[in-house]
Protein backbone atom coordinates (compact mmCIF):
# COMPACT_ATOMS: atom_id res chain seq x y z
CA UNK A 1 0.00 0.00 0.00
CA UNK A 2 1.82 3.32 -0.84
CA UNK A 3 -0.18 5.47 0.21
CA UNK A 4 -0.62 5.35 3.75
CA UNK A 5 -2.94 6.76 6.43
CA UNK A 6 -0.68 9.27 8.12
CA UNK A 7 -1.68 11.96 6.66
CA UNK A 8 -3.38 14.14 9.19
CA UNK A 9 -6.50 15.84 7.12
CA UNK A 10 -8.04 18.89 8.34
CA UNK A 11 -11.08 19.78 5.98
CA UNK A 12 -10.20 20.86 2.79
CA UNK A 13 -9.19 24.20 2.24
CA UNK A 14 -11.06 25.91 -0.93
CA UNK A 15 -8.69 24.49 -3.96
CA UNK A 16 -6.97 27.21 -5.29
CA UNK A 17 -8.50 28.67 -8.37
CA UNK A 18 -9.04 24.83 -10.10
CA UNK A 19 -10.31 25.44 -13.55
CA UNK A 20 -10.70 22.53 -15.44
CA UNK A 21 -9.36 23.46 -18.72
CA UNK A 22 -5.70 24.90 -18.70
CA UNK A 23 -6.91 28.50 -20.81
CA UNK A 24 -3.35 29.49 -20.40
CA UNK A 25 -2.51 31.87 -23.29
CA UNK A 26 -1.26 29.12 -25.34
CA UNK A 27 -4.86 28.07 -26.57
CA UNK A 28 -5.22 25.06 -23.97
CA UNK A 29 -3.36 22.65 -21.85
CA UNK A 30 -0.55 22.95 -23.17
CA UNK A 31 2.60 24.93 -22.92
CA UNK A 32 4.22 24.23 -26.27
CA UNK A 33 2.41 26.12 -29.43
CA UNK A 34 1.78 22.83 -31.05
CA UNK A 35 -1.20 21.94 -29.70
CA UNK A 36 -3.35 24.50 -29.28
CA UNK A 37 -6.56 24.09 -31.11
CA UNK A 38 -6.43 20.07 -30.89
CA UNK A 39 -9.93 18.89 -30.51
CA UNK A 40 -10.33 17.20 -27.22
CA UNK A 41 -12.08 13.63 -27.62
CA UNK A 42 -15.41 13.13 -25.66
CA UNK A 43 -14.27 9.94 -24.65
CA UNK A 44 -11.09 10.56 -23.85
CA UNK A 45 -9.40 11.71 -20.39
CA UNK A 46 -7.04 14.24 -20.66
CA UNK A 47 -4.78 14.15 -17.08
CA UNK A 48 -4.23 17.94 -17.10
CA UNK A 49 -7.69 18.57 -17.58
CA UNK A 50 -10.08 16.01 -16.02
CA UNK A 51 -7.21 14.45 -13.46
CA UNK A 52 -5.66 17.13 -11.53
CA UNK A 53 -8.36 19.01 -10.59
CA UNK A 54 -9.59 16.35 -8.72
CA UNK A 55 -6.28 15.35 -7.21
CA UNK A 56 -5.52 19.30 -6.79
CA UNK A 57 -8.65 19.66 -4.78
CA UNK A 58 -8.68 16.67 -3.03
CA UNK A 59 -4.98 15.50 -2.29
CA UNK A 60 -2.33 17.44 -3.57
CA UNK A 61 -2.15 20.01 -0.18
CA UNK A 62 0.18 21.22 1.89
CA UNK A 63 0.24 18.44 4.81
CA UNK A 64 -1.22 15.76 2.73
CA UNK A 65 0.49 14.57 -0.81
CA UNK A 66 1.10 18.07 -2.15
CA UNK A 67 2.56 21.71 -2.27
CA UNK A 68 5.80 20.30 -0.59
CA UNK A 69 4.55 17.91 1.06
CA UNK A 70 4.39 14.10 0.33
CA UNK A 71 3.09 11.70 2.94
CA UNK A 72 4.42 8.27 2.77
CA UNK A 73 6.09 9.28 -0.48
CA UNK A 74 3.18 10.10 -2.57
CA UNK A 75 2.82 13.61 -4.30
CA UNK A 76 -0.12 13.93 -6.21
CA UNK A 77 0.54 17.45 -7.85
CA UNK A 78 2.02 17.00 -11.19
CA UNK A 79 1.89 14.17 -13.80
CA UNK A 80 5.10 13.59 -13.22
CA UNK A 81 4.89 13.30 -9.45
CA UNK A 82 1.98 10.87 -9.79
CA UNK A 83 3.63 8.66 -12.00
CA UNK A 84 7.21 9.06 -9.92
CA UNK A 85 4.80 7.99 -6.98
CA UNK A 86 3.92 3.92 -8.37
CA UNK A 87 0.50 4.60 -7.17
CA UNK A 88 -0.79 4.17 -10.69
CA UNK A 89 -0.30 1.10 -13.06
CA UNK A 90 -0.95 2.15 -16.75
CA UNK A 91 -4.25 0.29 -17.99
CA UNK A 92 -4.92 -1.67 -14.96
CA UNK A 93 -6.97 0.21 -12.11
CA UNK A 94 -7.95 -2.63 -10.40
CA UNK A 95 -4.05 -3.11 -9.91
CA UNK A 96 -3.70 0.60 -8.75
CA UNK A 97 -2.61 1.92 -5.28
CA UNK A 98 -4.35 4.92 -5.88
CA UNK A 99 -7.53 3.41 -7.31
CA UNK A 100 -7.87 0.95 -4.19
CA UNK A 101 -7.04 3.71 -1.44
CA UNK A 102 -10.07 5.46 -3.08
CA UNK A 103 -12.42 2.51 -2.85
CA UNK A 104 -11.08 1.60 0.32
CA UNK A 105 -14.06 1.13 2.54
CA UNK A 106 -12.63 0.60 5.90
CA UNK A 107 -12.67 4.62 6.78
CA UNK A 108 -8.86 3.99 8.48
CA UNK A 109 -7.35 3.07 5.02
CA UNK A 110 -9.47 4.97 3.32
CA UNK A 111 -8.36 8.04 0.88
CA UNK A 112 -9.08 11.43 1.83
CA UNK A 113 -9.22 10.05 5.37
CA UNK A 114 -12.41 11.31 7.85
CA UNK A 115 -13.24 13.52 8.53
CA UNK A 116 -13.43 14.01 4.34
CA UNK A 117 -15.93 12.30 2.54
CA UNK A 118 -15.10 9.83 0.60
CA UNK A 119 -14.22 11.03 -3.08
CA UNK A 120 -17.67 10.73 -5.04
CA UNK A 121 -17.82 8.02 -7.38
CA UNK A 122 -17.87 9.91 -10.89
CA UNK A 123 -14.16 11.29 -10.07
CA UNK A 124 -13.12 7.56 -9.44
CA UNK A 125 -14.46 6.26 -12.20
CA UNK A 126 -13.14 9.23 -13.87
CA UNK A 127 -9.62 8.24 -12.49
CA UNK A 128 -10.30 4.57 -13.43
CA UNK A 129 -10.85 4.85 -16.66
CA UNK A 130 -7.56 7.43 -17.74
CA UNK A 131 -5.71 4.24 -15.94
CA UNK A 132 -7.70 1.74 -18.06
CA UNK A 133 -6.23 4.49 -21.32
CA UNK A 134 -3.00 4.12 -20.31
CA UNK A 135 -2.49 6.90 -17.57
CA UNK A 136 -0.90 9.30 -20.47
CA UNK A 137 -0.48 12.85 -20.22
CA UNK A 138 -2.54 13.58 -22.94
CA UNK A 139 -3.61 17.06 -24.30
CA UNK A 140 -5.93 18.70 -25.34
CA UNK A 141 -7.78 22.30 -26.40
CA UNK A 142 -11.29 23.01 -26.25
CA UNK A 143 -10.94 26.70 -26.42
CA UNK A 144 -12.24 27.58 -22.96
CA UNK A 145 -12.97 31.16 -23.19
CA UNK A 146 -14.36 31.87 -19.98
CA UNK A 147 -12.95 33.99 -17.27
CA UNK A 148 -10.34 35.19 -19.36
CA UNK A 149 -7.77 38.06 -17.76
CA UNK A 150 -4.98 39.60 -18.99
CA UNK A 151 -2.34 38.19 -16.74
CA UNK A 152 -3.24 34.87 -16.38
CA UNK A 153 -4.10 34.52 -20.80
CA UNK A 154 -3.76 36.72 -22.24
CA UNK A 155 -0.58 38.09 -21.76
CA UNK A 156 0.47 34.55 -22.71
CA UNK A 157 -1.09 34.82 -26.10
CA UNK A 158 0.18 38.47 -27.37
CA UNK A 159 3.98 37.15 -26.11
CA UNK A 160 3.08 34.40 -27.86
CA UNK A 161 2.23 35.72 -31.27
CA UNK A 162 2.94 39.18 -31.25
CA UNK A 163 5.69 40.67 -29.39
CA UNK A 164 8.26 39.26 -31.31
CA UNK A 165 7.66 42.55 -33.31
CA UNK A 166 5.29 44.47 -31.44
CA UNK A 167 8.00 44.53 -28.32
CA UNK A 168 11.09 46.03 -27.56
CA UNK A 169 12.46 49.50 -27.91
CA UNK A 170 11.85 49.40 -31.64
CA UNK A 171 8.08 48.12 -32.17
CA UNK A 172 6.52 47.13 -34.88
CA UNK A 173 4.26 50.24 -36.75
CA UNK A 174 5.89 51.86 -33.36
CA UNK A 175 3.07 49.93 -31.36
CA UNK A 176 4.10 47.97 -28.42
CA UNK A 177 1.85 45.13 -27.31
CA UNK A 178 3.33 43.97 -24.16
CA UNK A 179 1.92 45.74 -21.80
CA UNK A 180 -1.87 45.74 -20.42
CA UNK A 181 -2.08 49.49 -21.43
CA UNK A 182 -0.66 49.42 -24.60
CA UNK A 183 -2.63 46.37 -25.42
CA UNK A 184 -6.04 48.07 -24.32
CA UNK A 185 -4.73 50.79 -26.15
CA UNK A 186 -4.67 49.20 -29.33
CA UNK A 187 -7.76 47.94 -29.19
CA UNK A 188 -9.45 50.92 -28.32
CA UNK A 189 -7.48 53.12 -30.99
CA UNK A 190 -6.43 50.75 -33.75
CA UNK A 191 -8.11 48.28 -36.51
CA UNK A 192 -6.36 45.54 -34.04
CA UNK A 193 -9.79 43.35 -34.02
CA UNK A 194 -10.00 43.42 -37.65
CA UNK A 195 -6.70 42.24 -38.45
CA UNK A 196 -6.69 39.47 -36.20
CA UNK A 197 -9.37 37.65 -38.02
CA UNK A 198 -8.39 38.84 -41.43
CA UNK A 199 -11.24 41.25 -42.40
CA UNK A 200 -11.13 42.48 -45.91
CA UNK A 201 -9.33 45.59 -46.43
CA UNK A 202 -6.64 45.67 -43.59
CA UNK A 203 -3.26 43.34 -42.64
CA UNK A 204 -3.52 40.82 -41.11
CA UNK A 205 -1.63 39.90 -37.91
CA UNK A 206 0.23 38.55 -37.70
CA UNK A 207 1.77 38.98 -41.14
CA UNK A 208 2.57 35.25 -41.32
CA UNK A 209 -1.45 34.28 -41.00
CA UNK A 210 -3.95 34.53 -38.89
CA UNK A 211 -3.43 32.72 -35.19
CA UNK A 212 -4.92 29.61 -34.55
CA UNK A 213 -9.19 29.87 -34.19
CA UNK A 214 -8.94 29.65 -30.54
CA UNK A 215 -6.80 32.19 -29.92
CA UNK A 216 -8.64 35.05 -32.26
CA UNK A 217 -11.77 33.81 -30.05
CA UNK A 218 -9.88 34.27 -26.67
CA UNK A 219 -8.56 38.02 -27.68
CA UNK A 220 -12.25 39.13 -29.02
CA UNK A 221 -13.99 37.50 -25.79
CA UNK A 222 -11.58 39.37 -23.89
CA UNK A 223 -12.77 42.45 -25.95
CA UNK A 224 -16.09 42.63 -25.09
CA UNK A 225 -15.37 41.34 -21.34
CA UNK A 226 -14.09 44.75 -21.33
CA UNK A 227 -10.44 43.36 -21.37
CA UNK A 228 -10.13 42.56 -17.26
CA UNK A 229 -6.86 42.71 -15.94
C1 LIG B 1 6.36 39.50 -37.79
C2 LIG B 1 6.11 40.79 -37.15
C3 LIG B 1 4.72 41.06 -36.60
C4 LIG B 1 3.98 40.27 -35.78
C5 LIG B 1 4.33 38.89 -35.25
C6 LIG B 1 2.79 41.01 -35.52
N1 LIG B 1 2.80 42.19 -36.13
FE1 LIG B 1 1.39 43.67 -36.03
N2 LIG B 1 2.46 44.81 -37.31
C7 LIG B 1 3.66 44.47 -37.86
C8 LIG B 1 4.06 45.50 -38.80
C9 LIG B 1 5.34 45.50 -39.61
C10 LIG B 1 3.05 46.49 -38.77
C11 LIG B 1 3.02 47.78 -39.58
C12 LIG B 1 2.51 47.50 -40.98
C13 LIG B 1 1.03 47.32 -41.00
O1 LIG B 1 0.32 48.23 -40.54
O2 LIG B 1 0.55 46.27 -41.46
C14 LIG B 1 2.06 46.02 -37.82
C15 LIG B 1 0.92 46.73 -37.49
C16 LIG B 1 0.01 46.32 -36.54
C17 LIG B 1 -1.12 47.10 -36.10
C18 LIG B 1 -1.49 48.47 -36.53
C19 LIG B 1 -0.86 49.42 -35.57
C20 LIG B 1 -1.39 50.82 -35.64
O3 LIG B 1 -0.99 51.62 -34.77
O4 LIG B 1 -2.25 51.10 -36.50
C21 LIG B 1 -1.78 46.38 -35.16
C22 LIG B 1 -3.02 46.76 -34.38
C23 LIG B 1 -1.06 45.12 -35.02
N3 LIG B 1 0.02 45.12 -35.87
C24 LIG B 1 -1.43 44.13 -34.16
C25 LIG B 1 -0.77 42.93 -34.05
C26 LIG B 1 -1.21 41.86 -33.20
C27 LIG B 1 -2.43 41.91 -32.30
C28 LIG B 1 -0.32 40.85 -33.34
C29 LIG B 1 -0.40 39.50 -32.73
C30 LIG B 1 -1.65 38.81 -32.81
C31 LIG B 1 0.67 41.29 -34.31
N4 LIG B 1 0.37 42.54 -34.71
C32 LIG B 1 1.76 40.53 -34.71
C33 LIG B 1 4.40 43.33 -37.59
C34 LIG B 1 3.98 42.28 -36.83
Amino acid sequence: MAIAISCQHEPYPAPPGISVVDTSGTGGGDTTSGSAGKPCHPDTVYYRRDIQPILTASCAYAGCHGQGSSQDGVSLESYQSVMNANVVDPFDPGGSDLVEVLLETDPDKRMPPPPNNPLESPKIQLIQKWIRQGAQNLICDDCDTTNLRYNDHIRNLVAQNCTSCHGGSNPSAGRSLDSYAALKDAFLNTNLRARIKAASGVPVMPPGGPMNNCHIAKLEKWYQNGMPQ
